[in-house]
């Protein structure tokens, strides 16, 4: 099948599709099941190529990875053995869960081969909080040619940590490590994303004991034992987003199955300032353009509660549409505004600035960093050949291809199926006019 979809443009998306679980919650569950002495079952799995990396790295080191049906996995742990580094290697690059895997295979055997990590090209995305997360919990950290080699000679104890950033990753880099360790860990400025509470709800069916304070703290006291678990995904609320975005730009009417309201909340409230409208219920939320001009909007992305760095993107290509001058600055990200350059080729009025505007300054402010955007409309946009740069930015140009008059040629759509399930269908079903080049 090639990497490319040709893309009719200019007619609304109209329809209903169905969503599963989320990407970014997904992932981090599969690798929580190594943590059990007992199979794991995990459904609302969506066929999306980062469940099949994961499935890959954890059959590496000896789990076993069953699908059963249409969208549930069955993860048996009981013969976790030391994969070898060469063939951990031929993952380098693909996928960010590596990191992940260290706190369980440094409880399981004593010791984990991290290679050079891949994930979207969205900014430096370092990993030093998980680094100095594990050192404190007693791990050591030898950095080799190849990657990172990490190990235990004293065992995982309790600790105290404080992130800089509240992180997604390193939160969940902690919670991992942290279950089983010896003694209390008290993580102070955690991330509390949906993902993240879904996720200790599946360490506390394990036999976890987590707390969560109002005040970003989370408390964790380790246990001797976990048990495997069974589990429904919370549903990707960045791909009811996209999905909503998509139906705003190309004034469509998307009833998207399984979308869910508590998640959202800040995504809705903007949609509805925009002036898209939606309706939420009980199976799902519908979203739809109401005729008439959209508006322009101030917005700033931030760590939950906030507005995600996620939805921005496709937000972004809404924004086009809107009248008047809408301003973005995306504070969790520094270098998120790339995809950007494509939707000038494609007639919107697109400005990027390295100052924080239209709201308080942030980590990225008195630095190099294109990370405030001035979107100018409504503009008529127009088909172009353009190519995916990364996960979230290559649906956001999908979006401005389904939006713009004519043909446009999208190259390298291989990158959107890491995290849209079965997009090509869901685009078909929604009466969009695309085919495979
Ligand atoms: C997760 O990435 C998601 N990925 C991202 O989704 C998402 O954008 C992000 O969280 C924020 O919600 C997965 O879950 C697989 P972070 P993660 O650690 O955990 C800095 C998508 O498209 N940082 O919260 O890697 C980092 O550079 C992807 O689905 C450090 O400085 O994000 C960034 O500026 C893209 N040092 C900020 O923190 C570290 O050690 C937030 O990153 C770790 C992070």
């Amino acid at each position: 099948m090639t990497d490319t979809l040709i893309v009719h443009g200019g007619s609304p998306l109209h329809g209903r599709i169905r969503l599963r679980g989320a990407k970014n919650f997904v992932s981090k569950a599969m690798v929580a099941s190594l943590l059990g002495e007992t199979p794991s079952r995990l459904r609302n799995v969506p066929q999306i190529r980062d469940v099949g990396v994961v499935t890959g790295l954890l059959e590496l080191h000896g789990v076993s990875v069953t699908t059963v049906g249409d969208d549930t996995l069955l993860l048996d742990p009981t013969e976790v053995e030391t994969a070898h580094s060469a063939d951990i290697d031929a993952h380098a690059g693909t996928s960010r869960i590596p990191i992940l895997l260290c706190g369980p295979l440094l409880h399981r055997l004593g010791e984990a081969f991290i290679p050079d990590l891949g994930g979207c090209k969205i900014g430096d995305r370092p990993i030093n909080y998980h680094l100095e997360s594990l050192r404190r919990f007693g791990a050591v950290v030898d950095k080799l040619p190849s990657g990172i080699r990490i190990t235990a000679p004293k065992g995982l104890k309790g600790t105290k940590i404080e992130l800089e950033f509240p992180s997604v990753g390193a939160t969940e880099q902690v919670l991992l490590t942290a279950v089983r360790a010896e003694g209390v860990t008290e993580l102070k400025n955690a991330a509390i994303e949906p993902e993240i509470a879904d996720l200790i709800a599946v360490l506390q069916k394990m036999g976890a004991i987590i707390s969560v304070d109002t005040d970003r703290v989370i408390r964790i006291e380790g246990v001797d034992r976990l048990e495997g678990y069974d589990h429904y995904a919370l549903t990707d609320r960045i791909e009811a987003a996209s999905w909503a975005c998509a139906a705003l730009a190309t004034r469509g009417d998307v009833f998207l199955e399984g979308a869910t309201q508590p998640e959202m909340m800040t995504f809705l409230n903007v949609f509805r300032k925009v002036g898209g409208q939606f309706d939420v219920r009980d199976d799902g939320v519908r979203f739809w353009h109401p005729g008439g001009d959209l508006r322009s909007i101030v917005l700033e992305t931030d760590v939950h509660p906030g507005f995600m760095t996620d939805w921005q993107q496709p937000l972004v290509v809404a924004l086009t549409q809107a009248s008047g001058i809408s301003i973005v600055h995306e504070t969790v990200y520094e270098n998120r505004f790339g995809f950007t350059e494509a939707l000038r080729e494609m007639g919107a009025t697109i400005q990027v600035y390295r100052e924080c505007l239209g709201g308080a300054s942030c980590r990225f402010g008195q630095r190099n960093f294109q990370h405030s955007a001035v979107v100018s409309g409504p503009s008529k946009l127009h088909s172009a050949e353009i190519t995916v740069p990364d996960l979230r930015g290559g649906f956001s140009h999908l979006i401005a291809a389904l939006a713009a008059e004519g043909t446009s040629k999208v190259h390298g759509i291989g990158l959107i199926d890491r995290g849209y399930e079965r997009f090509g269908e869901k685009l078909a079903a929604l009466g969009a006019m695309v085919e495979r080049g």
